[in-house]
């Protein structure tokens, strides 16, 4: 794979690098933007240099196939090499989920991973790329790590990298760089393997190939070869079962976001069709799901407290849960189950890296959050085709539709109305000045009427974690009701193209009241009022949101 000639290159660079936001475990911008020369080489450094272990130690890597990602793996492989990493363990064409990843790190005791992927945005020359950093738990970089790299970033002179020829081919096996070894591995059944502790598949597999059949959307990204080989290969499954199974540089021009606008062909499929029982579908680098029934689709809120109340049909659970955590925009819905089964519920903010601590401590085996993600103790990444696998089991288990599962739980838990509205790539200005408006109008909101409600309390959330005690502030604006009903507004951390402004609702309604209507309409006296209040179709100049969950 690589010419056994080579020399060791130092490069000098004209400017620092200035890109990388503190705070965020890694570096997500346009494709066009990473070509630039010596772009990526100058991230990459930062994390070696600000990364404990490098010398000797063994790194992960590998990406969600999309347009640079061959490139960029073999960079870092030359760039690994000539700061003494011992061993890189990379994939057969370089293809690796984020779930995957996290597993990798932890099964090798590897120093950490380098991800390629902007997970659910676009992919290809006019789509996005990324370099994302996890740590030895196989989580998102801490804070305090990717600080450091920021610091390195700006003050950086140089990169040091192997110079040699390489074929760009990733097929299994060893092969050597210098001194380094390179590892190709499978990868995913590795993965696979772990899925198996978990979940019954013998179970699974009698129950979908006795007339419950399964699609499967993989979205032209990361996760087709992984459900490929799990539905059809493990599972019994038709080759049928998995659409836009091969990953595609550009993602066949999708938008790799599993959700009911992005997905929309999935979707249609079970809303308005009879052939399937049950539908899924992963974003871009595979952490991410939606799970649809006939007829029906599961919000993400109500999915996490649907796997909590449901663990013991899972073996990989049965000794029960820990404790379970949500997102604070998520639903309260996970909460309700909790106190039903005596286990705590921890409130933590957007992003994943949260929920990190509270698993290494085995304070909770379940989180999730309501923009698709779900995970567990088994990684330190939400986990897409987990997800999937665990729907599968309770239905497996219980023997009942995806409606019947979600009528049932509303049914015992009570119903919590839910919706998020996206008002995408609104310019920053506009969406900063909203903000600001609204964050200056909290305090005087107290006791207005609001949705019909009285308003009990608005601030700003901010976390204390309860495992390292640091505080995390500003972390969304949240109006709460006297009913227990919220309107939550945030701006997006993730987007790259001017700002996404995120407003959440939800609403409780107690399992003897009417748990059957429309979410958008028991939402809309809520919908309706921050409107009003936050001025936001004025100011967006946007009618509707660009979606809406
Ligand atoms: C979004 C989601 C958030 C998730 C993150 C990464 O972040 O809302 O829950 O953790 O993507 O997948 P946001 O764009 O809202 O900052
Ligand atoms: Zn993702």
């Amino acid at each position: 794979m690589f010419s056994t000639e080579f020399s060791q290159l130092v490069v000098k660079l004209n400017q620092p690098f200035t890109d990388q936001k503190p705070g965020t475990s890694g570096l997500r911008k346009s494709t066009l933007k990473f070509e630039e020369p010596n772009y990526l080489e100058s991230f990459i450094e930062s994390i070696f240099r600000a990364l404990p272990g490098v010398q000797g130690g063994v790194l992960i890597v590998g990406g969600d196939g999309r347009y640079g990602n061959k490139r960029a793996i073999d960079i870092i492989i030359r760039m690994a090499a000539a700061h003494g990493i011992q061993k890189v363990i990379t994939t057969v064409d370089g293809i690796l989920s984020t779930p995957a990843a996290s597993n990798l790190i932890r099964k090798n005791k590897a120093i950490g991973g380098i991800i390629l992927s902007a997970s659910h945005n676009p992919g290809g020359l006019e789509g996005d790329f990324g370099v994302k950093l996890n740590g030895s738990n196989g989580g998102p970089a801490s804070e305090s790590l990717t600080d450091e790299i920021y610091s390195y970033s700006k003050n950086l002179k140089e990169y040091k990298i192997i110079k040699c020829q390489s074929n760009n081919i990733y097929s299994a096996g060893q092969y050597k760089l210098a001194s380094m070894i390179v590892d190709i591995v499978d990868g995913i059944e590795d993965y696979l393997d772990l899925m198996q502790t978990i979940f019954d598949f013998d179970l699974i597999s009698s129950y979908i190939k006795n007339d419950f059949p399964i699609v499967f959307d993989a979205l032209n990204a990361v996760t087709g070869p992984y459900a490929k080989r799990l539905f059809v290969d493990h599972l019994g499954s038709t080759s049928e079962t998995v659409r836009n199974a091969i990953p595609l540089e550009d993602f066949g021009g999708l938008h790799p976001d599993p959700n009911l606008t992005y997905a929309k062909d999935l979707a249609d499929l079970l809303l308005k069709g009879n052939l399937y029982s049950f539908g899924a579908a992963c974003d871009g680098d595979g952490d991410r799901n939606m799970i649809l029934g006939r007829g029906c689709f599961v919000n993400p809120s109500d999915s996490l407290a649907i796997l909590a109340a449901n663990y013991d049909c899972v073996p990989g659970y049965s000794k029960g849960l820990s404790g379970v955590a949500r997102s604070m925009p998520t639903s309260s819905a996970v909460d309700v189950v909790a106190k039903h089964l005596g286990i705590n519920c921890f409130e933590t903010p957007t992003g994943w890296k949260f929920f990190g601590n509270l698993l290494d401590a085995n304070k909770i085996t379940l989180c999730g959050e309501e923009s698709f993600g779900t995970g567990s103790d088994h990684v330190r990444e939400k986990d897409g085709l987990w997800a999937v696998l665990f729907w599968l089991q309770i239905l497996a288990t219980k023997k009942k539709s995806v409606s019947e599962i979600l009528r049932n739980h509303w049914l015992v838990f009570g119903r919590h109305y839910y919706s998020r509205h996206d008002y995408e790539s609104i310019p920053a200005e506009v969406a900063n000045s909203l903000y600001s408006r609204l964050f200056n109008m909290l305090p005087s909101l107290k006791g207005q009427t609001f949705g019909g409600r009285s308003i009990q309390n608005a601030d700003d959330f901010s976390y204390t974690d309860p495992i390292d005690g640091s505080i995390t502030l500003k972390q969304g604006l949240r109006i709460l009701l006297d009913d227990g009903s919220r309107a939550l507004v945030r701006l997006s951390g993730t987007g790259t193209k001017g700002a996404t402004l995120r407003v959440y609702f939800e609403k409780f309604v107690k399992s003897n009241g009417d748990i059957t209507q429309d979410p958008q309409l028991a939402l809309k006296p809520l919908i309706k009022d921050i409107d009003y209040l936050a001025e936001i179709s004025k100011r967006t100049r946007m009618s509707t949101p660009s979606v809406i969950t």
